[in-house]
C-alpha cells in the first residue's frame, strides 16, 4: 500500500499500530486539510464504509465503496448481496461491486446483516463444543 500511495495514513482502533483511532477521525481531518479532494474511495467492512459515507456527505464529497465484503457466490444466484442504491434494488457481485456510498440503504444493510444472526449463533454453539469433544476416539464430537 505504500508503494502504491503518494501518502499512507495508518490508524488502528485499538493504537496498536501507528495511531489509535478510527478511519472516520482521519479522514475528517484529511477533508479539512486538503480542501481540494475530488474522490472518497472507501472499501472494508460495511459498517466503516457507512461511517464514512456518514461523514462525507457532510462535505458534500462523492464517495465510492466497494460492497465486495457482502457477497458470498458471487454469481448473482445466493441473494446475499442484495442491496438497495437509489431505491432501486441492486446485487454487489452483478451490478457492482462499486456504489455511490450516498445512495446505498445503509439502515437495510444493517438489518439484513442480522437476519440469519439466530441460525449462525447455534452454528456456532455446535462448532465450539465438537470442536471441545477431545476424547480421542475418533468420533468427532458426535453429531
Ligand atoms: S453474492 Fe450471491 S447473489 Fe451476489
Amino acid at each position: 500500500m505504500r508503494a502504491a500511495s503518494s501518502e499512507l495514513l495508518v490508524t488502528t482502533d485499538d493504537g496498536s499500530y501507528v495511531r489509535k483511532g478510527f478511519v472516520t477521525d482521519v479522514l475528517k481531518e484529511v477533508i479539512e486539510d486538503k480542501k481540494d479532494i475530488a474522490l472518497c474511495i472507501a472499501i472494508g467492512p460495511w459498517p466503516m464504509m457507512r461511517a464514512v459515507c456518514n461523514l462525507t456527505r457532510d462535505y458534500n464529497l462523492k464517495t465510492i465503496v466497494s460492497l465486495n465484503s457482502i457477497m458470498v457466490d458471487g454469481t448473482g444466484m445466493c441473494g446475499c448481496c442484495r442491496v438497495s442504491v437509489g431505491g432501486v434494488t441492486k446485487f454487489a457481485c452483478v451490478d457492482g461491486p462499486e456504489f455511490d456510498g450516498h445512495e446505498v440503504d445503509w439502515a437495510e444493510m444493517a438489518r439484513r446483516s442480522v437476519i440469519y444472526k439466530p441460525e449462525e449463533q447455534k452454528a456456532m454453539e455446535r462448532y465450539t463444543a465438537k470442536a471441545a469433544h477431545k476424547c480421542g476416539c475418533g468420533c468427532g464430537g458426535g453429531k
